[in-house]
């Protein structure tokens, strides 16, 4: 099938490639005439596992192209709409300019029968409007909903063997051709097991705020409990075990530590919360402003602890900070706590010098006041304390003996529960962890 993607972010090249690679006729489209030079001569403009090898064998197959016009578009039967939807700044809610940008756009390529589907996380009301645009315009076209799940890390294979698909479509006849349309696009993706959900606009723009409002939630429970842990004595790893072992709880998004990031999470709880407001029932998710304030408030608690840790002035001290990305295997600092807990440190006037596998080029243009190191030795070397805030498996398999050879004091503040503490303090370490005696 012939297949457009408009907007070549992290979520657009992503479904591009893998649209490609399920066997279809793909352009991807772009206003940003850097990033799709970079993909047409396939180099994905982030990291991404897997996406290299994607992106090279689409090309080579001549079955992907990239442009930065739009008209390009025409011809298409689906296009897909993966923009992004980034915080309004000085406010919570989402910021829809890209979305109507690419819908306004689009509308004169677009043909009888062609069909617009959102992909992008988008207030829930949005995907009922845009249908109203695309159908004063007279085109013939209609537009489904069908929210994306990937995480980053595991885009690629989070697209091509989705564990759901939800298509949100209008009632009737159009919503009959949008679903045929969408299976056929994702017929080889999906397996005998695959859930479908066909519903309606609404509840496919619910499902994927709802699904990241409830992963948020359960992360800063976790720390919640965390801090009740710290201040009783008890252990938040063996609790979340113990949790976890009911199947109505489970034990993923259980991992207490410095919190959530990255560019989903806590922007979407944030706009949720707005456009909850918005439809005057922001009581009902008032909770989700404290989840936020848990998992910000997890950051500080980090720097707290190495404050307390380090035990003299903390603008005479170096601090090594392992980790920035906001999660292993990705690049991705756009709300970091990682990158956060390193500034916030350096405010303080310590000696950051920080360093991670993939984030460093992103933490730098940000943040160009913080010392960045890409070898963890040099990290370690006359370090008054080490803070540990991502979990990459470089910091997990670091010799605690070795390592205590390099720093001035073997202090180390693991901010994601993530080092065996029994055998760091064999070796002669202060071991701190989140919520553990
Ligand atoms: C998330 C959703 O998982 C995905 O379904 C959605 O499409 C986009 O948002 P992503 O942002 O890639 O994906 O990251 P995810 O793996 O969900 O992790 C989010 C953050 O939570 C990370 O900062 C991670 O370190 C943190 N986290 C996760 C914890 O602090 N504890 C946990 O137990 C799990």
């Amino acid at each position: 099938m012939k297949i457009s993607v408009i907007g070549c972010g992290y979520l657009g090249a992503v479904h591009a490639s893998a649209m490609a690679e399920l066997g279809h006729d793909v352009v991807g489209i772009d206003i940003d005439a850097h990033k799709i030079e970079q993909l047409a001569a396939g180099k994905p403009p982030f990291y991404e596992p897997g996406l290299p090898e994607i992106l090279t064998s689409a090309r080579a197959s001549g079955r992907l192209r990239f442009s930065t016009d739009i008209a390009d578009a025409a011809g298409a039967r689906v296009h897909f709409i993966g923009v992004g939807t980034p915080q309004k700044p000085g406010s919570h809610a989402a910021d829809l300019t890209y979305v109507d940008t690419a819908v306004q756009s689009l509308l004169p390529h677009l043909a009888a029968g062609d069909l617009v589907v959102g992909k992008s996380t988008v207030p829930v009301g949005t995907a009922a409007r845009l249908a109203g645009v695309i159908e004063a315009s007279g085109s013939g076209a209609s537009l489904a909903w069908n929210p994306e799940f990937l995480r980053e890390g595991f885009a690629v294979k989070d697209t091509i063997s989705p564990d759901r698909l939800v298509y949100g479509v209008p009632a009737g006849a159009a919503g009959e051709h949008a679903t045929a349309l969408l299976n056929e696009v994702y017929a080889s993706a999906m397996a005998a097991e695959t859930p479908l959900i066909v519903t309606d606009y609404a509840t496919a723009e619910l499902v994927k705020v709802a699904a990241n409002a409830f992963l948020a939630t359960k992360i800063s429970f976790i720390n919640a409990m965390s801090e009740i842990a710290d201040v009783s004595g008890a252990n938040v790893t063996e609790l979340a075990d113990a949790i976890g072992f009911d199947v109505r709880i489970g034990r993923k998004f259980l991992n207490a530590g410095v919190g959530f990031g990255g560019g989903c999470l806590p922007k979407d709880i944030r706009a949720f919360t707005a456009r909850a407001e918005e439809l005057g029932r922001g009581d009902s998710v008032a909770f989700l402003k404290e989840v936020d304030a848990i998992n910000l408030r997890q950051r500080q608690r980090v720097v707290a602890m190495t404050l307390q840790a380090l035990g003299k002035p903390v603008y005479k001290c170096k601090v090594a900070v392992l980790g920035l990305s906001f999660k292993p295997h990705s690049d991705d600092v756009r709300d970091s706590p990682a990158l956060d807990v390193a500034v916030q440190l350096r405010g303080l006037g310590a000696d950051v010098v920080a360093t991670d596998p993939q984030g460093i080029e992103n933490s730098r243009a940000r943040h160009p006041q913080l010392n960045y190191s890409s070898s963890i030795e040099e990290t370690l070397r006359d370090a008054d304390a080490v803070v540990l805030v991502t979990e990459w498996a470089e910091f997990k398999e670091i010799d605690p003996v070795w390592a205590a050879t390099l720093v001035r004091t073997p202090i180390i503040i693991d901010g994601r529960n993530t080092l065996d503490a029994a055998v760091w303090r064999a070796a002669g370490w202060t071991y701190q962890g989140i919520g553990r005696p």
